[in-house]
């Protein structure tokens, strides 16, 4: 209705799809710049995780929809001690493809924790996302040293999302970058690890009852589960893992989910 208004006012036929696109392009910038104000000025108002993650779009908690994800059940209980604290947040994936920007999870965090700062690193430039309090680079995750420098430069954080490619090759590289560039007590999360059993369109995942499945995202957490629980053994475990074990409280597998507590 609104949008008809408009368009017929700027006699929005009449334009060259080039003219278009560009408005649309605008519009869009627009919206982003705004929602990102909302998104500092709300977070005054201490919602429930879940509220804010639904509000903001981002497919990371949408239950109300048929099969789609519920991480903020899983969030409100790995965050809880944070959301008030002056800590460092660090995402990797900030979606947003053709006219979308993306950045929604991004808008989430800034209403969600008042307090923190907020890094979110993606492969492509991502220059339309400006939220107040959130600092935008590109990275490639799969790229190690340039991982490590940005952390060396830019961490340690308290809580590390990494909902970037999604790959088995890249979940496990990141995280064994970033592990110790995560703080004491700090959380390391894990999104949409089902892709450990994708074999499809180059997905580098396995089926779960093959022997190649322990290669694969999942497959590596069961067996950091496994050592980090026995604390033994350790004999066949590389140096890098032998750190993560001896620093890792917990490792929880929610669904499609994978989170990780380091010792405080
Ligand atoms: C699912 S989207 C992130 C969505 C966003 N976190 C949200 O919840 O609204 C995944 C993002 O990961 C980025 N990505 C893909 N491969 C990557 C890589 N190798 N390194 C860093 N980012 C990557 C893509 O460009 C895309 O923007």
């Amino acid at each position: 209705m609104i949008s008809n208004i408009v368009k017929k006012a700027v006699r929005w036929n009449q334009l060259s799809h080039t003219d278009q696109d560009r408005y649309r392009r605008e519009f869009e910038r627009q919206k982003f710049r705004v929602m990102g104000l909302i998104a500092r000025v709300v977070s005054v108002f201490p919602l429930p995780i879940t509220t804010f993650l639904e509000l903001s779009g981002s497919d990371k908690h949408q239950p109300r929809q048929k099969n789609r994800h519920q991480y903020g059940f899983a969030y409100t209980r790995a965050f809880a001690d944070y959301r008030f604290k002056k800590i460092k947040i660090l995402e990797i994936g900030i979606g947003g493809y053709g006219y979308r920007i993306g950045g929604e999870s991004l808008l989430a965090w800034r209403a969600i924790f008042p307090f923190a700062s907020i890094l979110a690193a993606d492969i492509e430039p991502k220059p339309d996302i400006k939220i107040p309090g959130v600092s935008v680079f590109q990275i490639d995750q799969s790229d190690k040293s340039g991982l490590d420098n940005f952390a060396k430069e830019n961490g340690p954080f308290k809580i590390i999302i990494d909902d970037g490619s999604h790959m088995s090759m890249h979940q496990i590289l990141t995280f064994k970058t970033l592990f110790r560039h995560l703080s004491d007590g700090g959380v390391y999360v894990i999104e949409d690890v089902e892709t450990s059993c994708w074999t499809h369109d180059g997905w580098d995942g396995s089926p779960v009852q093959s022997e190649l499945f322990s290669n694969t995202c999942v497959g590596y957490f069961s067996k950091l589960a496994k050592y980090v629980s026995v604390r033994n053994n350790f004999e066949s475990l590389e140096q890098t893992d032998i750190e993560i074990v001896s620093n890792t409280i917990s490792v929880y597998f929610e669904r499609n989910l994978i989170i990780i507590n380091k010792r405080g």
